[in-house]
């Protein structure tokens, strides 16, 4: 059969995880990436400000200092074991991607450059806690120069350095090829169903171990920085099989998206000294954080935007502030990380996309005023479970399920908690895709090719089937805008119950109509009209799962913020939620104890990272 294929490895998606992944199993075993998108379009090239690593190329700082700042940042929901280790094998893994080529900008003295990132911190030097609050020895700890970057372009640098390295290597590629189905057999992964764009055709990729890296899901959100083809389409159709999803209420929005159209303006603009304003010209992150100010975590600068807006400070009392990123505004504010004056040509150099971008789409010129901003949905901390060499868990008794592995955003390792700091992504493709790809090798050295079953390709057969032969009895896009708008209201910066309920309902509704769609193109060559389908068949999966962990959450914690339960509460919800589906509307939840490391302290054991309410 032409469209069998067999590879020990089978990663799915072509980001900085899956090709991370790749690069280490195919130095050891025959290795396969399945990708729905040519390669270097995978959303990694989208990331824009840095990769964090404690390089200590600028000032003073560790692996604990980023481990620390990780743990806080996720409002402690962190897998504290594998914080550390995205920490530490961090610095390994920018020094790896450099000698492959990552044209990494340098300081004057040819180090990796790095810049500040919100919630990046090390300890303040000159702390005094009789120090008047306000006062710069008041602050116990400072913004630190931790994110290494290429400009505003490192996520596209990243991607076509792995690239050309998988090449190199004689990695196989399957462009265009969208995963259908996952070949689950007595609990164990045999391989995957994929449609090939260009032809219609199902092939079969019959492998001893599967890596899922097909990203995050942001575009069930109405105001997304996401790509079209972010729809999570790997931890649904594993959800699809019973498997469970991890804390898939956070979800997180990034600050400074381009008003209306999400589009991410850097959060290395604040790391660069630039600030956001409110209508009156108050740089208000004063109010909220008193200390990081705009270098606040996200969850942070969020909802303080959200908080301005319903003050009536939102610009002409409308829902959006400025980010400003000007150097007359940098310099006004004393905010420029060099201690220095700068002048547009400084900003330029070190932003030229974002300053591209909102020329382009927004026709504002930063250089010489504000950019009108709200937050948008950027990143999923949730994802598939898995353990630290990204093997994929069936429950949350920790058990695993053989041969399946999940690395990148769509995976939940958990490193990121219930909120991820900025730049935190692009290490955790790397560190963890690295770790996969090794013990996914491992696993199909140490194991044989087992039978599939009889047609495994006969489920994904029967839904194509059923979209192409139905009529076009309603447009599904107008599905999706509803659920786009529902999640972006009801399950956005801020949720309350009634919200929430309301989403719920909705996003059942949605299934019940989808599965009555047929679509317009009957035909087989590139019909993009069914693979939008088929992925916003895996957005509603994923919305259902988000929405019922976000009710059973009745506290606050990182980026769940429930207004009718403001507080965190350990005391119940200090765990991580594993939801289930259970039957077809409805999801069964459970919960997982956060892994926090001990340590010997004055002849006691204790936490390593105890629990402190967050404060920036
Ligand atoms: O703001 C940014 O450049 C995005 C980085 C990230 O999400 O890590």
């Amino acid at each position: 059969m032409n469209n069998y294929h067999r590879f020990d490895c089978v990663i799915v998606g072509a980001g900085g995880a899956g090709m991370m992944a790749a690069l280490e199993a195919s130095q050891r075993v025959g290795t396969a990436v399945v990708s729905k998108l040519y390669p270097t379009r995978s959303h990694t090239g989208a990331a824009q400000g840095g990769i964090a690593a404690a390089l200590a190329n600028l000032e003073d700082d560790s692996w604990e200092n980023h481990a620390y700042d990780t743990i806080k940042g996720g409002d402690f929901l962190v897998d504290q074991t594998a914080a550390e280790i995205l920490a530490r094998d961090a610095v390994e893994c920018i020094y790896q991607l450099e000698h492959w080529g990552l044209p990494f900008d340098r300081t004057p003295a040819g180090k990796i450059s790095q810049r500040r990132f919100g919630g990046h911190t090390k300890p303040n030097p000159d702390y005094d806690p009789s120090a008047p609050p306000g006062s710069p020895n008041a602050r116990p700890r400072v913004p630190v120069m931790r994110s290494c970057h290429s400009a505003d372009r490192t996520g596209h640098m990243i991607l076509q350095t792995l690239y050309q390295q998988c090449i190199k290597q004689g990695v196989t590629f399957f462009d265009e090829f969208h995963m259908t189905d996952l070949i689950l057999v007595d609990g164990e992964c045999r391989g995957i169903v994929a449609l090939e764009i260009a032809t219609g055709q199902l092939h079969v990729f019959h492998a001893k171990s599967v890596l899922l890296a097909t990203g995050g899901f942001g575009r069930m959100f109405k105001v997304s920085s996401n790509a079209y083809a972010l729809t999570g389409d790997g931890p649904a159709i594993a959800y699809q099989h019973g498997l469970p999803l991890e804390d898939m209420e956070f979800f997180q929005f990034h600050p400074t998206g381009i008003y209306r159209l999400g589009i991410l303006l850097s959060e290395a603009c604040r790391g660069d000294g630039g600030v956001m304003i409110n209508d009156q010209g108050e740089r208000f992150m004063e109010r909220y954080a008193p200390n990081l100010k705009d270098l606040a975590s996200r969850d942070v600068c969020s909802r303080s935007i959200y908080q301005e807006v319903r003050a009536g400070r939102g610009i002409g009392g409308k829902d959006y502030v400025y980010l400003d990123i000007r150097a007359e505004t940098i310099n006004r504010f004393g905010t420029s990380p060099t201690g220095k004056p700068v002048d547009h040509r400084w900003v330029e150099s070190r932003l030229p996309d974002i300053i591209d971008f909102s020329r382009t789409y927004l026709g504002v010129d930063p250089i010489r005023e504000p950019v009108p901003i709200q937050p948008t949905a950027h990143y999923a901390m949730g994802g598939l479970p898995t353990d630290i060499d990204g093997r994929v868990l069936r429950d949350e008794t920790g058990a695993i399920v053989p041969g399946l592995y999940a690395a990148g955003e769509s995976a939940c390792v958990s490193v990121h908690g219930a909120n991820r700091l900025g730049t935190n992504s692009l290490v955790d493709l790397v560190v963890f895709g690295r770790r996969s790809g090794r013990d996914m090798a491992r696993y199909a050295r140490d194991h044989d090719f087992k039978p599939l079953p009889p047609k495994p390709e006969a489920a994904s057969h029967a839904k194509i089937r059923g979209f192409l032969e139905r009529p076009r009895n309603y447009p599904w896009v107008k599905l999706r805008d509803r659920l786009q708008h529902v999640m972006m209201d009801d399950c956005g910066v801020y949720r309350t119950g009634e919200g929430l309920e309301r989403a719920r309902r909705e996003v059942a509704s949605l299934k019940e109509q989808y599965a009555t769609l047929g679509v317009q193109d009957k035909g087989s060559v590139f019909n993009t009209g069914l693979l939008e389908v088929l992925e916003f068949g895996n957005l509603l999966d994923l919305a259902e799962a988000t929405v019922a962990s976000a009710l059973a959450r009745t506290e606050s914690r990182g980026a769940h913020s429930r207004e009718d339960f403001p507080d965190r509460d350990d005391s119940r919800f200090f765990a991580h939620s594993f939801a289930f589906r259970d039957g077809p509307d409805s999801v069964r939840l459970a919960y997982r104890d956060v892994d926090v490391i001990y340590i010997e302290k004055d002849g006691q054991r204790q936490p390593k990272y105890p629990l402190e309410i967050r404060k920036y």
